[in-house]
């Protein structure tokens, strides 16, 4: 049988900070930005945009396609969730009215929870083939103002519709994976923005990756030439280029500079416009490599490499099918990209400080221009708006 994605498509926030803005804001070389980390620009969440607001602009798009009431789950992978106890994939059955007849749960371990989430999908449907999962993996990556770590924020969603028979890929069974009790990325739960030991947890990244690799080996007899594109999970694209040379490596593989080139930059133009989206960044990279390739890769083999600081990583695989490119929704992530607004350091900043405000009682101003909205909190209760399903 046959499992994998049918339908995906993806959302960011309406506003972007410029790193252009941010390097003249800071007196620094934008090329320490364009080139030294490989980013432009990172998308940046108003206070009015969650998690769910995010997911329910990335799943809307699927929904229209499909009977809503077919969907059985909804695997909600976030890092950046906005309850304690209540799964945000909750909040997002209610704002997209999904049948009561479903199970919804919050997935997480940093970055790789949207990919854990994936395969507990396929595994649910290899159990009983009518399931049709909602897989969502969405995050606001946030650091402290005035660190090393400040130019690599962003935020987006990924929506996922996991089937049988799948009409864009087929994952492939058998994977490789690591996990190692590390302290190179974390977030208490008294913070709203992450610790990061920055330079240590790219050298943990590119081990995981490695160890991953060979684990992904062992268990399924595939090896690097097996393998016609590859998506990373990317916090900056200059990550991608490393963890592609460390794989090369790592396979004894002979790759030209051009072969490079098309192994990898498809894979990670919205990622370089977009910045971290933490869970969702790895399903961001498919995206941008199916949006950005000429060709047609029917029957290509293309791989995904998880990473979520920690640490657990994962190695997998997936078969492009026959007809995919019909299915994609280039043109509305191209023009959702296109129309975001340009901040100031100073607006980047309010938006910043006033997400930090106690939030016992509150109404957001309406800066988010999307579909669904946080509206505000009240007695410690999250309001959300939706012009479309209400
Ligand atoms: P930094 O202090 O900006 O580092 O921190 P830098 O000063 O060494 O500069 C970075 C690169 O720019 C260097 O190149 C410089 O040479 C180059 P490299 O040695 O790396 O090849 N450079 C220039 N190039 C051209 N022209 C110039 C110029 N100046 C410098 N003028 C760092 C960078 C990424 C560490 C920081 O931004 C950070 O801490 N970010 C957050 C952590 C992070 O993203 N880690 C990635 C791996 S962990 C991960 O992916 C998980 C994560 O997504 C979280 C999760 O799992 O939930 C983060």
């Amino acid at each position: 049988m046959k499992v994998g994605i049918d339908l995906l498509h993806f959302a960011t926030a309406d506003y972007y900070l410029g790193l252009d803005t941010f390097a003249a804001e800071k007196n620094l070389d934008v090329d320490k930005f364009y080139i030294g980390i490989g980013q432009e620009r990172m998308s940046i969440a108003p206070p009015d945009e969650d998690v769910v607001t995010l997911a329910a602009k990335a799943a809307a798009p699927i929904l229209e396609q499909i009977n809503s009431n077919e969907i059985t789950a909804v695997l909600f992978a976030t890092e950046t969730g906005v309850d304690q106890s209540k799964s945000a994939g909750v909040f997002l059955h209610g704002l997209l009215n999904l049948s009561k007849r479903c199970r919804v749960v919050e997935f997480k371990h940093a970055c790789y929870a949207g990919a854990a989430a994936l395969q507990m999908a396929t595994c649910m449907i290899r159990a009983n083939p009518k399931e049709k999962i909602l897989v969502i993996a969405a995050d606001i990556a946030k650091y402290d103002v005035n660190t090393s770590a400040e130019a690599t924020q962003g935020c987006g969603a990924v929506a996922m519709l996991i089937t049988e028979s799948p009409r864009i890929i087929e994952i492939e069974p058998g994977s490789g994976y690591f996990t190692d009790d590390v302290m190179d990325f974390w977030r208490p739960n008294h913070r709203t923005t992450a610790l990061v030991d920055g330079k240590y947890s790219t050298k943990v990244y590119l081990k995981s990756l490695k160890h991953a690799w060979e684990h992904f080996t062992q268990q399924t007899g595939k090896g690097f030439d097996d393998i016609d594109y590859f998506c990373y999970h990317i916090p900056f694209t200059k990550m991608a280029d490393k963890a592609h040379q460390a794989l090369i490596r790592k396979a004894g593989a002979n790759v030209t500079p051009e072969a490079f080139k098309a192994q990898t930059l498809p894979s990670q133009r919205y990622n370089r416009i977009v910045g971290n989206s933490y869970s969702a960044s790895l399903f961001v990279s498919f995206i941008s490599l199916l949006d950005h390739l000429e060709e047609n890769i029917e029957n290509k083999r293309v791989s995904f490499f998880s990473y979520g600081s920690g640490c657990v990583a994962e190695f997998f695989t997936g078969m492009m099918q026959p007809g995919y490119q019909a299915l994609l929704m280039t043109a509305r992530h191209q023009t959702q990209i296109a129309q975001r607004t340009a901040l100031t350091y100073a607006q980047y900043l309010a938006f910043y400080q006033q997400a930090e405000q106690p939030k016992e009682n509150i109404v957001y101003e309406s800066n988010n221009r999307g579909a669904y909205r946080l509206e505000g909190i009240e007695s410690h209760k999250r309001i959300y708006q939706s012009t479309l399903h209400e």
